[in-house]
């Protein structure tokens, strides 16, 4: 069984990527709504977030888990490997696949996420082990207003003051590098229109389906835990899931 988590909803556009790919695995969900956002937490919250979210996903019989937030990638240290006995080929995170993407190419990036994400500086330091340049744009509780359910045009205004002063016409590609980002990509669609903008979700479930297909094939069973209960969540589901049967469970 695959399990993928996060801190709410965003890691539904991950799931959405894979199944996408493929339609047999099983998968739990775990979205830490409780939580969430993470994106303002510090290194060490977000540390004891993701043991207890691996934790979890291994006790409900998880074996190969996609961490579908790019604010704890950060926290996924090689200690955490041995402590959790999880093999490292058994985890996928955000931030590798993403930059690997990029190897040999030309384009200028920029590239916008979290807080939390952009001060872990592991963005950087990966563009910069391929030699390339990167401008990130930390967006303030832009993911908090998006699992929350805010209008669009209170989105658009995080966002937009967020990126005032950057020069657009500078880059050619904007990385969404918060996986709640894509939930509301029409909303970047309509600023950014000159830029390319990439949602890394495609290269990481491609990467599962490398690493662990046919491995993980099972019924296609996709079952929802989620730390509190929220109707945005739900419509979430409902949106990008309409022909799929789930199940959701919400913690006591
Ligand atoms: N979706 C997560 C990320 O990719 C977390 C966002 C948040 O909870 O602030 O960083």
């Amino acid at each position: 069984m695959i399990g993928i988590f996060d801190s709410g909803s965003g890691g539904l556009t991950v799931l959405r990527a894979l199944r996408d790919r493929l339609t047999s695995p099983d998968v739990l969900y775990f979205g830490d709504i409780k939580n969430a956002p993470y994106g303002s937490k510090s290194h060490d919250e977000l540390s004891q977030l993701t043991i207890d979210a691996i934790s979890f996903l291994r006790q409900r019989g998880v074996r190969s888990i996609i961490s579908a937030c790019n604010s704890v990638s950060a926290s996924l240290a090689v200690s955490l490997f041995d402590t959790l006995e999880i093999a490292p080929a058994h985890l996928i995170e955000m931030v590798g696949p993403t930059v690997a993407l990029f190897k040999n190419s030309k384009e200028r990036l920029l590239l916008t996420a979290t807080p939390a994400t952009v001060k872990s500086s592991l963005y950087r330091q990966g563009f910069k082990m391929i030699g390339k340049d990167v401008v990130e744009i930390p967006i303030p509780d832009l993911a908090g207003s998006i699992e929350s359910g805010a209008k669009e045009s209170v989105l658009e205004e995080k966002i937009t003051a967020a990126f005032a002063g950057v020069r657009l016409q500078d880059f050619d590609v904007l990385i969404l590098a918060c996986t709640h980002y894509p939930l509301i990509l029409s909303v970047f669609q309509r600023i950014f229109g000159s830029l390319i903008i990439l949602d890394p979700a495609h290269v990481v479930s491609e990467r599962a389906e490398r690493e662990w297909w046919p491995r993980e094939a099972g019924d296609g069973k996709t079952h929802f835990v989620i730390s509190r209960d929220s109707e945005c969540f739900r419509d979430f589901v409902k949106r990008l899931f309409p022909k799929t049967d789930y199940t959701i469970e919400v913690l006591q």
